[in-house]
């Protein structure tokens, strides 16, 4: 069966063209079923350029950009495949069943979007539209290895982190279906945490991706900053108190040049990446990223060994923030089997929400 998946839930424009092969599809496990499902083509546009100017997302300007580019990226999309594939247009057409799309979470004029465009075109290639949830998506994204599926590994019972620039979670999941989250944020995301903080000392959006190469390999709470939920009893995540001391910081410091929220240019930013030449207010930038990256990795990994128990025979991380790489570090050595999400598949993609709706058509919705 061919298929169509689309993601519009907020600043990625995103088109998958996938094909999973049936056969005895029903006699695989979990890792085998995911794992047969092949990407034809796939695209991804950012809008983050466009919303560095305004340090975040507006959701009004994102939903009419899904709008002026998504019918191009479908074409894209079926060109690459009707390349790939060998087959005419009009065969790829007939060939496609589903059309699966995210209908939540997500920014409601963004999603619009592209539920309107898989309804349009589904009518067109009499299709099935099918709704997908995009925080599975995220999820889903961990267990594809297509290359390497480790498919004789136990995944189920599974803990799974999953931190994005929405949502921060930890889900005990059972099997597929049958999961609860155990611990989440009490008001921003991890990646939102990067983002706010990263714009009080001029990193432009989205600054998590920046703060984590100006890090780089150095993991040290320098500045001193809070690391909430500290209880034993606490088993959620918190990021206000951590905002409020940033902000408290640079609105305090008294170094010359330091101006809170002021962007930093691209030759400030170099240097940062590099690391030399970094005058005091550099320099101040410099250790708080590395403190602010330091403590946000901290608790995630605190909290989520509060719930790591016997039982779990897998972990995974996905999400925006699962690209890090001093988190991936630290997370991989919680358990001697974890499913890390490749790179490509850490953002918004349409390929994680074409891996949800071919679980779903196994396990039920
Ligand atoms: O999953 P995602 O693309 O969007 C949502 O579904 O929310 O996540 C985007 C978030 C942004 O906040 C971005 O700053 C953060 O992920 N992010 C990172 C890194 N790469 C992306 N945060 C820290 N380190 C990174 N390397």
């Amino acid at each position: 069966m061919y298929f169509f998946a689309i993601e519009t839930s907020c600043d990625e424009t995103s088109i998958a063209l996938m094909e999973y092969k049936g056969g005895k599809i029903e006699e695989k496990n979990f890792l085998e079923k995911i794992n047969s499902v092949k990407v034809i083509s796939s695209i991804i546009s950012s809008q983050a350029e466009l919303f560095a100017k305004y340090g975040g997302v507006i959701p009004e300007i994102s939903a009419r950009n899904h709008a002026e580019q998504i019918y191009e990226l479908f074409e894209l999309v079926v060109r690459e495949g009707v390349a790939k594939t060998g087959l005419k247009r009009e065969d790829i057409f007939k060939k496609v069943e589903k059309i699966y799309v995210t209908k939540t979470p997500g920014l409601m004029s963004a999603l619009r979007v592209g539920i309107e465009f898989a309804k349009s075109i589904a009518y067109h290639l009499k299709a099935e539209v099918v709704p997908v949830n995009h925080l599975y998506g995220h999820i889903a994204s961990s267990f594809y290895h297509p290359v390497n599926s480790f498919t004789n590994k136990s995944v189920f019972p599974h803990l799974h982190l999953l931190v994005s620039g929405g949502n921060t979670q930890i889900i005990l999941m059972k099997n597929w279906k049958d999961w609860q989250v155990v611990a989440q944020t009490l008001d921003d995301a991890a990646g939102e945490c990067f983002d706010k903080t990263g714009r009080m000392l001029g990193i432009p959006y989205p600054a998590g991706p920046k703060m984590g190469k100006i890090a780089g390999e150095e993991f040290k709470n320098i500045v001193n900053l809070p690391i909430g939920m500290n209880r034993s009893d606490q088993k959620d995540l918190s990021y206000s108190g951590l905002k409020t001391a940033v902000r408290y910081l640079v609105q305090g410091c008294k170094i010359e040049g330091v101006v809170y929220e002021k962007v930093l240019n691209d030759v400030e930013l170099k240097k940062l990446y590099e690391g030399k030449n970094l005058n005091d207010k550099l320099k101040f930038i410099k250790d708080n990223t590395i403190s602010i990256q330091t403590v946000i990795i901290e608790q995630l990994i605190r909290q989520f060994k509060k719930q790591l128990k016997g039982e779990v025979k897998s972990i995974g991380l996905s999400g925006g923030v699962s690209a890090n790489e001093m988190l991936k570090k630290h997370f991989e050595k919680l358990h001697k089997s974890s499913f890390l999400t490749e790179r490509y598949l850490s953002g918004d993609n349409a390929i994680m929400i074409g891996l949800v709706g071919v679980l779903n058509d196994f396990y039920g919705d």
